[in-house]
């Protein structure tokens, strides 16, 4: 079995929809959630599927021994962000080198590092009159999305859409392609 840990800050729509991917799966389970905010949505996912979940305030997160002892415990092999709004440490990004991911909701390098999140992202897609946007898969560094790509999936802007409307056919598109690319990766 290899065990995924998902970290999340907000709703937790993708990993609700990775926890269900992985729901029976032969070789791959979700063993650990793991949020810094305590009101996240994220929580009530990891409860309703059974599944540890961990809130970690931000000097907990930089605290090597705290961190590793929680992950070692649960033997956790891979690290999946989604929507995670603390940068990782660089302990982590070397003791998971390779093994972290993260998605974000527009084509990197556009539209990327710090600040660019959430709805924002859309809003500047918008505003930029791209007439493409979409998701990227990619791995975790010690900066702001900026690891290699790991795979990219595109949408066309329609004319007129607006930016919320935009970000739930992104959001849909992470749905679909996050959890069978971990899947991928942990083949
Ligand atoms: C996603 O859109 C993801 O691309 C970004 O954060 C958002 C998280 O949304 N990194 P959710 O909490 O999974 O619904």
């Amino acid at each position: 079995m290899k065990h995924i840990a998902i970290f999340a800050s907000g709703k937790g729509s993708n990993a609700q929809a990775i926890i269900q991917y992985f729901k029976n799966h032969p070789t791959v389970k979700v063993a650990l959630v793991l949020t810094n905010n305590p009101s996240a949505g994220v929580i009530a996912v990891a409860h309703e599927h059974k599944i540890i979940s961990a809130i970690v305030n931000t000097a907990t997160l930089k605290n090597e021994q705290t961190v590793s002892k929680l992950l070692d415990a649960l033997k956790i092999d891979f690290i999946v962000l989604a929507g995670f709004m603390q940068m990782i440490p660089e302990f982590l990004v070397k003791k998971f080198s390779g093994r972290i991911v993260n998605i974000h909701p527009a084509l990197l390098p556009k539209y990327g590092g710090k600040g660019m999140y959430g709805i924002k992202v859309h809003e500047t897609v918008l505003k930029n009159n791209e007439t493409e946007t979409g998701i990227t898969i990619h791995y975790v560094n010690e900066r702001y999305d900026d690891g290699e790509i790991i795979l990219q999936k595109t949408i066309r802007v329609e004319p007129n859409i607006n930016a919320e409307k935009l970000a739930a056919q992104v959001q849909a598109l992470e749905h679909e392609w996050y959890p069978k690319t971990i899947e991928q990766l942990l083949k």
